[in-house]
C-alpha cells in the first residue's frame, strides 16, 4: 500500500495552495471529505459530438463516475482532444500525437491518481494510450464499443466494408445513385464505432489482448446494458489499482505486447494496429519493431470470420464469443502469466472461456485461413519494410509481377483515374506517391485507392496497390502499405516510374523493383524532395519531427516516458 496518493501534493496542504486547489473546486458543490486522501480518478474523456463514434461516452462516464464512487474514490471527468475519423481533413492521424500530448498533460499537470481512459473512434485510442503510457500512472481503458449490425434490404451490411463496395458499384453503374443513396440510412444504426473489424474495434480488441480493460470488454456493442456495467466496474476496479499501486508499466511489458500481436492476427485485424502498437510501445519503453509483427503472426491461423477479411459483423462476433473465445483457441501461442488490470492473469482471466457460434468465431482446428497475420514485406523497394493482410487481399494476386502505373500524389490520382482513356490493364501494379507521413502530411487512410473506371467497367474488382500510406481497416484488396521510407524523404517509391517491373511475392515476404541499380541511381541524382509546403503551426511541427512509418510515426521527442512527477508550483509560496 502506498504511503499517500499523488493527489495528496494538491488536496493533502494547508498553505496557499492547498487552499486554492481544494477552494476552486468547491464550486462544484464537492464537501471537505472528498479531499481526505482518497483515490482521485481522471475520467479521460474523448467525446464529442463531431466524432459520432464517441457520442455516447458521456453516458459511459457517468457509469464510470458511479463506481468510483462506490468504490470509495472521487471522479473528475475531463475532455481532451477527439478525433473524429468520419469528418476530420486532412486525416485525423496527422493528429494521433497532439491529442496524445494533451492527454499526457492533462493527467500529468492534475491532481490524478488514477486514469480511465474512454476511447473509441479509430485514433483516440492509440492516442489516450500514448500519452498515458508517457505517464505511468494506473490507468485502464473503457472502450465505446461497436454499433449494432447495419440492416439493408434483409442484409446485414458493415461499416466501410459495404461502403467501399457500393461505391464501386456506383462507379461501374451496377446500382444507381439513389439505390447508393438509400443504403445510407441504413449503416449506422446506433451509437457506436464501425461495426466491421475495423481499426476501431480491432484496437478494443487489442485494449483487451494488452490487459487493459475488464476481461471480455472489447467487443460488447456501444448500447448493450453489458457496456454501461463494464463502465461501471471499471470504475470500481481503478479506485483498488490506484490502492495497489498497479501501473501502466507494469501491464505493458513485451509479453503483453506480443499476447496482442497474436490475437491480433487470429481475428484478422487493421494494419493500423502495426503502426499504433509500435507507437505505444515506444512510450512505454518497450522494444518492439515490424519484424516482432511478422514473426509473431507466423502460422497464426485465421480464427474470425469479420469484415473485411470475412462475412459477420461485430455484434456477432461478441455473441460468438468475442475476444476471450480467440484467446481459448490459443493457449501454446500466448502468455498466460502476464497481469491483466483485474489484478489476475491472462490464463485466470480466459480459462473458462469458448466458442458460442462456430460460423462467427472458427476452433483452432479449422480455421477460415492456415497463416493470415500480416506479412511485413522487404525489398529494394521498401528496404525498411511495408505490410499486407492476405485475409484481406485476392489470393491469385498475392503472389503478382507487373507493370507500375505510377500516380505522383492523391491530387494527380484524382485528375485521371475516370478518365476512360487511361493507359492502364488490369495486370499492372497501381503505385500511389506521397501519402507518407511528412509527404501527405499524416500518413492517410489512402491506400485502398479505387481502381481506373475504365477497368471497374471492365469487371475488374482488385488489383494490386502499393503506396506509403496507410487503408482503412474496414477496407480490403490486395494492398501493400505503409511503405519505408515514404517516397516524400526520397524513399526508393520515389523512384518508380510508369512501365517499371514490380514483383509483389508475399510468399517469400518481398517487394521488388525490378530496375538496375546504375538507373536508379541516375534517377536519384535527378530527385527533389517533395515536402508539403507549411511554415506555421501543429503541422510544421509535424512534419519536422515525425518518424516513418516502421516506427510508429509518432513524434521523434514523445518517444518515451517523463512519469508523473512535476517539479515546480504554479503560484509562490
Ligand atoms: Fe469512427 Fe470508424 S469512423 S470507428
Amino acid at each position: 500500500m502506498k504511503e499517500k496518493n499523488r493527489s495528496q501534493d494538491w488536496f493533502g496542504r494547508k498553505d496557499k495552495s492547498g487552499f486554492i486547489a481544494r477552494s476552486w473546486l468547491k464550486n462544484q458543490g464537492l464537501p471537505n471529505d472528498v479531499f481526505d486522501g482518497r483515490p482521485v480518478i481522471g475520467i479521460c474523456n474523448t467525446w464529442s459530438e463531431l466524432t459520432p463514434c464517441n457520442a455516447h461516452l458521456r453516458d459511459l462516464a457517468e457509469q464510470v463516475k458511479q463506481g468510483v464512487l462506490e468504490a470509495g474514490g472521487i471522479a473528475f471527468e475531463f475532455p481532451v482532444m477527439s478525433l473524429g475519423e468520419a469528418l476530420m481533413k486532412p486525416t485525423t492521424m496527422l493528429f494521433r500525437n497532439l491529442a496524445s500530448m494533451d492527454v499526457e498533460e492533462s493527467i500529468r499537470g492534475n491532481p490524478i491518481d488514477g486514469v480511465v481512459l474512454l476511447v473509441n473512434c479509430d485514433k483516440t485510442t492509440p492516442a489516450c494510450l500514448m500519452g498515458a503510457a508517457s505517464v505511468d500512472l494506473p490507468t485502464l481503458v473503457v472502450s465505446g464499443g461497436p454499433m449494432l449490425n447495419g440492416k439493408h434490404q434483409g442484409k446485414d451490411i458493415g461499416s466501410g466494408t459495404d461502403l467501399w463496395k457500393f461505391s464501386e458499384d456506383l462507379r461501374a453503374q451496377i446500382i444507381t445513385q439513389s439505390e447508393f443513396d438509400e443504403t445510407e440510412n441504413s449503416m449506422s444504426r446506433s451509437p457506436g464505432a464501425c461495426n466491421t473489424m475495423g481499426t476501431a474495434s480491432t484496437l478494443a480488441c487489442m485494449v483487451e489482448a494488452l490487459g487493459l480493460t475488464l476481461p471480455g470488454a472489447g467487443a460488447i456493442p456501444a448500447v448493450d446494458a453489458n457496456r454501461r456495467r463494464v463502465s461501471r466496474l471499471s470504475g470500481r476496479r481503478i479506485v483498488e489499482m490506484v490502492n495497489q499501486d498497479l501501473r501502466l508499466s507494469q501491464i505493458l511489458t513485451r509479453e503483453a505486447f506480443e499476447n496482442a500481436i497474436t490475437i491480433n492476427a487470429a481475428i484478422g485485424g487493421s494494419t493500423n494496429f502495426i503502426i499504433h502498437l509500435l507507437a505505444i510501445a515506444g512510450r512505454i519503453g518497450v522494444n518492439l519493431t515490424l519484424d516482432d509483427f511478422d514473426k509473431l503472426s507466423h502460422n497464426i491461423p485465421l480464427l474470425a470470420n469479420l469484415k473485411p477479411s470475412g462475412q459477420y459483423l461485430m455484434e456477432d462476433f461478441y455473441y460468438a464469443g468475442g475476444v476471450p473465445a480467440i484467446i481459448s483457441q490459443l493457449p501454446d501461442r500466448l502468455h498466460g502469466n502476464v497481469l491483466q488490470i483485474n489484478g489476475a492473469t491472462l490464463a485466470e482471466n480466459y480459462c473458462q472461456s469458448r466458442i458460442f457460434n462456430p460460423e462467427v468465431i472458427s476452433p483452432r482446428v479449422t480455421p477460415l485461413q492456415e497463416n493470415a497475420g500480416t506479412v511485413v514485406l522487404r525489398g529494394n523497394l521498401a528496404p525498411d519494410g511495408a505490410v499486407i493482410k492476405p485475409s484481406a487481399a485476392s489470393p491469385e494476386l498475392l503472389n503478382h509481377t507487373g507493370r507500375a502505373f505510377v500516380f505522383e500524389n492523391i491530387e494527380h490520382y484524382n485528375r485521371v483515374i475516370n478518365d476512360p482513356d487511361l493507359p492502364v490493364e488490369q495486370d499492372d501494379i497501381l503505385v500511389m506517391k506521397g501519402a507518407g507521413p511528412r509527404g501527405y502530411p499524416g500518413m492517410p487512410e489512402v491506400g485502398n485507392f479505387g481502381l481506373p473506371h475504365k477497368l471497374l467497367m471492365q469487371g475488374v474488382r482488385d488489383m494490386v496497390r502499393i503506396s506509403d500510406g496507410r487503408m482503412s481497416g474496414t477496407a480490403f484488396g490486395t494492398i501493400v502499405l505503409h511503405v519505408s521510407p515514404e517516397s516524400a524523404v526520397g524513399g526508393p517509391l520515389a523512384l518508380v516510374k510508369t512501365g517499371d517491373i514490380i514483383e509483389l511475392n508475399t510468399h517469400e515476404k518481398a517487394l521488388t523493383l525490378h530496375v538496375g541499380v546504375q538507373e536508379l541511381e541516375a534517377r536519384r541524382a535527378e530527385w527533389v524532395a517533395d515536402l508539403p509546403d507549411v511554415n506555421r503551426g501543429y503541422a510544421s511541427l509535424y512534419i519536422n519531427t515525425v518518424q516513418q512509418a516502421h516506427l510508429g510515426a509518432d513524434l521523434d521527442f514523445l518517444v518515451g516516458n517523463s512519469g508523473d512527477h512535476i517539479e515546480r508550483e504554479p503560484h509562490p509560496e
